[in-house]
């Protein structure tokens, strides 16, 4: 088959997808496909329009490639695409409007308060009410871009406008004391199904960018250690989460687990990372699906 691959890009996280663009691209020439790899670039765009290709695998994360923008351009030059489309694509991007419906669907957040761009900062800080520590995130990043854990009103105003610089939007989010765990989510609307709970126990104080993709920054616990209960409830919501923002094919759904009380859900990726050391490959290797396997059931999930 003569597929696409879309990846590097221009966000925060193009290293992240020049490096799951590379594994994906290894995975498909292996099983003997004909890959035309593209290091997008928005002012390129219009080469996607002369693709002459049967399917695009997107490994692009964040803005231009996560957030359903990519996806409107391949669907303009009529080209079936990997992953979630343009609207599910754009709200998963957004973490302020995507924990809307999260809780709508009864699935538990971290309280937080959403400041755009323009809005009266002070106002919004007070609005807060100074609960220590909090996190501080752009509302569209990812791979913990921008993202700060403030203990003061001091870290919290230097976090804001850290968070600013990644972003027109930032969510000041109550911090949650609790076991970082996340859930690969696969397979064709309506009948998804949730790989094994994965923990990521950091070297790092929290899951930052190193803890995250540096060799031996963060090891993973597949399948983590949970009882039923917690573990039923984490795979229910991570589907449930990918279905209320009308997600497809796959995403991942990352959470914290405290130790007392339900699983608090952080975001859920469209498009989480495909590099060697990620998490969605390892969830899927735990039910006995390969790397290469699993890109070509992107590609039928797309195809199909
Ligand atoms: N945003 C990164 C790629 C992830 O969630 O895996
Ligand atoms: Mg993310």
């Amino acid at each position: 088959m003569r597929v696409a691959v879309l990846y590097g890009g221009i966000s925060g996280e193009r290293e992240v997808s020049l490096s799951s663009g590379k594994s994906v691209i290894q995975a498909l020439e292996g099983k003997g496909h004909e890959v035309v790899a593209i290091d997008f670039h928005p002012e390129r765009a219009e080469e996607i329009f002369n693709l002459d290709v049967e399917v695009a695998v997107i490994a692009l994360h964040g803005k231009y490639g996560e957030d359903g923008r990519v996806q409107a351009l391949l669907e303009l030059a009529d080209i079936p695409y990997t992953g979630s489309g343009v609207l599910a694509s754009a709200l998963a991007m957004d973490k302020a409007r995507s924990k809307l419906h999260f809780e709508k669907a009864g699935i538990r957040i971290a309280r937080d308060v959403l400041i755009e761009r323009g809005d009266d900062i002070a106002d919004k800080v007070r609005q807060w009410g100074g609960e220590f520590p909090c996190v501080v995130k752009p509302a569209q990043e990812g791979s913990s871009n921008g993202l700060t854990i403030a203990m003061d009103d001091a870290m919290l105003r230097s976090g804001i406008e850290l968070a600013f610089q990644a972003d027109d939007a930032v969510l000041i989010e109550q911090f949650i004391k609790g076991r970082e765990v996340t859930v690969p989510v696969l397979g064709q609307k309506g009948a998804e199904k949730a790989l094994p709970v994965i923990e990521i126990i950091p070297k790092n104080e929290f899951y930052d960018y190193e803890s995250k993709y540096a060799v031996g920054g963060s090891e993973h616990i597949c399948p983590a250690d949970f009882d039923e209960v917690t573990t039923q409830k984490l795979q229910e919501w991570a589907v449930l989460a990918h279905q209320v923002l009308g997600c497809s094919g796959y995403s991942r759904s990352d959470f914290l687990v405290p130790e007392i009380g339900h699983p608090v859900i952080l975001e859920t990726n469209t498009l989480p990372g495909m590099t060697a050391t990620s998490l969605f490959p390892d969830g899927a290797r735990a039910i006995g699906i390969d790397y290469p396997e699993l890109v070509e059931s992107f590609i039928n999930l797309a195809i199909t």
